[in-house]
């Protein structure tokens, strides 16, 4: 690029734009720019707002590659999620959606989704992604409080108090307990730590499809979970490992069948022709998806990732009211139903 250009910048004596997307990052970085374009963050992502509309034959073809995306309601979005962003429309999806899920957004020259999203531009500073507070842009709220529970956590917490004290900028591969004695969302979802190498494509460390309302095992699931153990093992024992995911496995479980339930009444009340099955029509159809996309989802991911406030009082306890509430909402639209046919 020529140097005179006012968006171009410097980056390891090479000259570069300042809107690059993965296909000219991939010129140098191309181990990276794989992995990114086979992961979640890529394709799927965008796919999650408005299907394959925007995406050409090969970059479809490239998505459809993806392990992480298997076929039926755990890899491909439900209309149920896709209604809301035709309900809210181009007014708002714009400022909404539109701006976290650009992370995965088809480009004109054929490449996938955006790296200056996480290297926020001109700014390639391994400090700087590896901080929590990059993920934290779009990893938090209501349905995914990720940032939220990292804080809550022990790891969190010795981050906020001693983080200032951590080698933030060794080189990659070469992370140990000695540069980080408590991990990040990076050290975990990516960096090389301990035997594990650095990746990109962040599914392969990943064992449930916990975004799901109902949540079951992964492609790879087996391996994923050993991928994820060997870097908690840098720092705890095995038999502390299982019994953290033995307790969480409990609480997917659990949420499960819970989110099963409410499921259940609202196709019983579809079939018997008491509400339309056409997404958030009536005020229980809000409810039973709040029920898992909020509340179930929020205490499968802290039952993880060590935040036992988003357990219980941000996950289960309005869980079970939720589903209380869907129960009597349910028995009044069908005895009204009843009322209103007798009439
Ligand atoms: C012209 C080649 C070239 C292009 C294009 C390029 N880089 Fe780099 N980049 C390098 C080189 C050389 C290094 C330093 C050696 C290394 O660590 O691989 C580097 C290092 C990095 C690092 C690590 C920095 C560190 O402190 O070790 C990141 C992150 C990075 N690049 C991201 C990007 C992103 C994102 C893009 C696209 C916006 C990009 N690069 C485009 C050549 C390039
Ligand atoms: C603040 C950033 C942000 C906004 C705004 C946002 N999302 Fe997401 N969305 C995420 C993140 C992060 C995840 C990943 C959660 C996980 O995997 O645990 C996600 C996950 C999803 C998923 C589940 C994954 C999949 O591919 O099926 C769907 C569907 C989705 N979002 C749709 C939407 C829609 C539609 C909107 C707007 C109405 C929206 N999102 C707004 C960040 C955002
Ligand atoms: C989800 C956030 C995220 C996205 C998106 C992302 N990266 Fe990274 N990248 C990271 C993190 C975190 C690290 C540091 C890993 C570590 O701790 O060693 C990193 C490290 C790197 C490095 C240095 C790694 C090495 O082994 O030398 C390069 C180069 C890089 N990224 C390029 C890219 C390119 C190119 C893209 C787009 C195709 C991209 N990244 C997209 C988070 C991201
Ligand atoms: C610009 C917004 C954005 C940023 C920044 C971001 N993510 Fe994500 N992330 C998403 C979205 C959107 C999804 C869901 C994609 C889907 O499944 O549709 C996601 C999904 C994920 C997943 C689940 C992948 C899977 O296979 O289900 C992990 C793990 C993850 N992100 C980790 C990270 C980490 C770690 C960082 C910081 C280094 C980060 N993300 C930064 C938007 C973001
Ligand atoms: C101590 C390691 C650790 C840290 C730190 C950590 N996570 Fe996680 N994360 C996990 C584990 C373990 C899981 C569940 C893995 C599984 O499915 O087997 C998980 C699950 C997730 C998922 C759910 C993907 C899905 O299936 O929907 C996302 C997204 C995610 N983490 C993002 C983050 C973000 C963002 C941060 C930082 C704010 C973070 N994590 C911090 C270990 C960690
Ligand atoms: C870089 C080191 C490091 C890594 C990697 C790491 N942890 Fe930790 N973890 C710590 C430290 C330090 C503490 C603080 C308490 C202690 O010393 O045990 C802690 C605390 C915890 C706690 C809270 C313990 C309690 O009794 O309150 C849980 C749960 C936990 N870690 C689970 C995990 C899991 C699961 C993984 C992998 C997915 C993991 N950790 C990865 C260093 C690490």
């Amino acid at each position: 690029m020529n140097k005179d250009n006012p968006m171009g910048f410097e980056h390891e004596g090479f000259f570069i734009t300042s809107s690059p997307t993965p296909q000219q990052c991939g010129k140098c970085h191309i181990r990276e720019t794989n992995e990114f374009e086979h992961s979640r963050h890529a394709g799927p992502a965008w796919l999650a707002l408005t299907g394959w509309d925007k995406f050409t034959p090969a970059q479809k073809k490239l998505t459809e590659g993806i392990p992480e995306l298997t076929r039926g309601p755990n890899g491909i979005p439900t209309a149920t999620r896709n209604a809301i962003f035709e309900m809210e429309g181009p007014n708002v999806t714009p400022a909404a959606c539109q701006v976290c899920h650009s992370i995965g957004e088809p480009n004109k020259d054929g490449s996938i989704g955006n790296c200056s999203k996480c290297h926020l531009r001109h700014e390639f500073s391994l400090a700087q992604v590896r901080k929590p507070e990059v993920c934290g842009q779009c990893h938090l709220g209501p349905d995914h409080p990720q940032d939220e529970i990292y804080r809550e956590s022990a790891h969190g917490v010795i981050y906020a108090t001693e983080g200032d004290k951590w080698n933030w900028s060794q080189v990659p591969g070469r992370l140990t307990t000695r540069d980080f004695p408590a991990p990040t969302c990076a050290t975990c979802h990516m960096s090389g730590f301990g035997g594990q190498g650095t990746t990109h494509e962040v599914g392969t460390r990943l064992s449930k499809f916990l975004f799901a309302a109902i949540s079951t095992d992964r492609p790879n699931a087996i391996q994923n979970r050993r991928n994820m153990q060997a870097i908690c093992s840098n720092c705890h024992t095995q038999p502390f490992i299982d019994s953290v995911y033995r307790r969480a496995d409990s609480v997917t479980a659990f949420v499960n069948r819970k989110v099963q339930k409410a499921s259940d009444i609202i196709s019983g009340l579809i079939e018997d022709g008491i509400i339309t099955s056409k997404p958030f029509a009536t005020t229980i159809s809000y409810d039973a998806f709040d029920l898992w996309h909020y509340y179930g989802r929020t205490a499968k991911f802290a039952a993880y990732m060590g935040g036992p406030d988003y357990v219980q009082w941000h996950g289960v306890y309005p869980l079970l009211r939720q589903l209380q509430r869907v129960k009597e909402d349910a028995a009044r639209l069908r005895a009204d139903h009843k009322a209103g046919a007798g009439r």
